[in-house]
């Protein structure tokens, strides 16, 4: 790593959408990151992850990319580790990889409710766990998990059961942990998006119908663009926010107040 690093973040699921945005936004000299995905169900999109990181490194950015699955036992532990051996430190860490799933009780299995809880809230809890040394040692440290407006939204039509409560536990341990490593400096939050527009690439759970009624049923009218939920996690990684902790910020044109 070069002298002049002054970040060193690390951002789970950034092939497309909002993590692709964030590494956009972040990217620039003197911020080395690095980029996770799965890279595709069956490694079938490593090549946008890689992309993105072309894109980052044109910017400025030092990146190195790599792929796994949250759902395998150790990833997230493996995740940090990496991000030591190429940097030799954490500064920030973003834990935005995630998955929706609108099936109802009665279409939903014991396995599902797993499959849900492990890729997203039990992945949060390792990545978080293995990271309290490395961001304890930072003097801008700092953890944004993505949460969603479906652990605050329960609405006929629009339920994702297991989805709701796998972000629900994000940010109950999210504000655990805040309070925790807060004598080291060290500040914890959640971003719940609306709905946000997917790219092409992404995993989406909803038709094209469904979108549009999701933008009817946002009061500023339309849904989120991934850039819209990037810059408010962009804005807890700051400076700026540095007196921020323990918070669930909403961006959601108003979703959760309708
Ligand atoms: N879009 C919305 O309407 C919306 C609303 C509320 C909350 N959110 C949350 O925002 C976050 C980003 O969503 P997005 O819409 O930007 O999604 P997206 O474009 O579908 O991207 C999801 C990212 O997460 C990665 N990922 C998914 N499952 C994974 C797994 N098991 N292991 C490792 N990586 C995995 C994907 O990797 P691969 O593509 O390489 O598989 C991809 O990089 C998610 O946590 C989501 O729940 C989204």
């Amino acid at each position: 790593m070069s002298a002049s690093i002054e970040n060193v973040v690390l951002i789970t699921g950034a092939s497309s959408g909002i993590g692709a945005a964030l590494a956009c936004r972040l990217a620039r000299p003197g911020i080395a990151m690095l980029l996770h995905a799965r890279g595709g169900v069956n490694g079938d999109k490593r090549d946008l992850l890689a992309q993105r990181a072309a894109e980052a490194r044109k910017a400025g950015a030092e990146v190195e990319i790599k792929f796994s699955d949250l759902l395998e036992d150790g990833v997230g532990k493996d995740l940090v580790s990496e991000a030591l051996k190429h940097f030799g430190r954490i500064d920030q860490i973003v834990c935005n990889a995630g998955f929706a799933d609108r099936r109802l009780f009665g279409e939903l299995t014991a396995s599902d409710f797993d499959k849900a809880y492990k890729g997203m809230a039990r992945a949060f809890f390792e990545i978080a766990t293995a990271a309290i040394e490395p961001l304890s040692k930072s003097s801008r440290g700092r953890l944004v998990a993505v949460s969603s407006f479906v652990a605050h939204v329960y609405a006929e039509g629009g339920l994702f059961p297991i989805t709701a409560a796998a972000k629900a536990g994000i940010e109950s341990l999210s504000k655990s942990l805040a309070l925790q490593i807060a004598p080291h400096g060290v500040t914890v939050n959640c971003v719940a998006p609306g709905y946000t527009r997917k790219e092409s690439s992404g995993h989406s759970a909803l038709s094209e119908e469904a979108w549009k009624r999701a933008a009817d049923k946002t009061p500023l009218g339309r849904i989120a663009e991934p850039c819209d939920i990037a810059a408010a996690i962009a804005f807890l990684l700051s400076d700026d926010a540095r007196h921020i902790t323990g918070q669930v910020i909403h961006v959601d044109g108003g979703l959760t107040l309708a």
